[in-house]
């Protein structure tokens, strides 16, 4: 372990590359990151570094968007298989039937999407900004939702704007149900419940907050509460444990909240990366100009 971890950082200073991990992989490679956050957090990292190498370890599209967001870059992801079930369920041409139908229509689309359908988007979102997104836009204009009918239907109920929504859910979250919370709390009645807003309606109903993964740790911090239910793919209870360790993390449930793709690259991987810097993940130039265009709508939106 202590091998590797040395090779790691050596390869890391002689490529001055710098290594970025999502907040649901795997705990030894988020420890031996550089940055660890949530989707939103990691975009706009990944348009500011100024290394020339970024290993980002997460999936596929996330590694897109830093490749978009970041020209010139070399991106890689030490796993090149790492897809994601959600950003699956919505492709280019289907979209654009369905812009041929709402002429008028704004298309917002999460960032858990391929590059070939953020190009044909007007704006992007993440669920750390997908409200502030929604009312950056004109009050009177159509829109469609791509590719989370959770998260669109969340995101409605917050701002009042009906949308169109695509018909895709997250697997992971979308399997968390109602009763699930129920349970819960009745084992940890002093917890309080914190979901991602990629549950069903059902779930995000129960909750006591609804967060991204970076707006949960934010939430833990600000609170005076000693125990919270986690009701999001478990590697989340890693950071929060980290970085809140006079705290209490309960997964909503034991088993079947574990995405396979964010746990695929082991420090293994990572240090071949490093090695061979390889494999480098590259959009084609005219899909990344117009995707970038709609990253960059959504960096432009101001947080709150
Ligand atoms: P966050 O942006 O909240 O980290 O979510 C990423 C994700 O893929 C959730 O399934």
């Amino acid at each position: 372990m202590k091998d590797i971890h040395k090779r790691i950082t050596e390869l890391k200073k002689k490529h001055q590359a710098i290594i970025l991990a999502h907040n649901y992989e795997p705990p030894e490679i988020q420890e031996i990151a550089d940055i660890t956050g949530d989707s939103l957090g990691l975009s706009v990292d990944a348009a500011k570094l100024e290394n020339p190498v970024i290993v980002f370890c997460g999936v596929r599209f996330m590694a897109e968007s830093a490749a978009i967001l970041a020209p010139g870059k070399k991106v890689i992801l030490p796993q090149p298989d790492c897809g994601c079930g959600l950003a699956d369920m919505a492709d280019a041409a289907a979209l654009r039937e369905k812009r041929r139908q709402h002429p008028d229509a704004v298309v917002v689309t999460y960032v858990n999407s391929s590059a070939a359908v953020k190009a044909e988007s007007d704006i992007c979102c993440t669920s750390g900004n997908a409200v502030n997104v929604i009312k950056s836009l004109p009050p009177d204009k159509e829109i469609i939702f791509v590719p989370d009918r959770n998260l669109g239907a969340y995101v409605t109920k917050v701002t009042g704007r009906p949308m169109i929504l695509w018909d895709g859910v997250c697997p992971i979250h979308d399997a968390i149900t109602a009763e699930d919370v129920i349970r819960a709390r009745e084992n940890h009645p002093e917890a309080l419940v914190i979901a991602h807003p990629e549950c069903r309606a059902e779930v995000s109903e129960l909750a006591d907050a609804v967060l991204s993964t970076g707006g949960m740790s934010a939430y833990v911090a600000g609170s005076e509460t000693r125990e919270f239910i986690i009701v999001t793919e478990e590697g989340m209870i890693h950071p929060l444990s980290q970085a809140h360790p006079d705290r209490i993390f309960h997964p909503v449930k034991k088993g079947g909240m574990i995405c396979p793709d964010m746990k695929m690259i082991s420090l293994v991987d990572l240090a071949n990366a490093l090695e061979t810097l390889a494999p480098v993940i590259t959009v084609p130039e005219s899909i990344a100009d117009r995707a970038r265009l709609a990253l960059e709508r959504m960096l432009a939106v101001p947080r709150n």
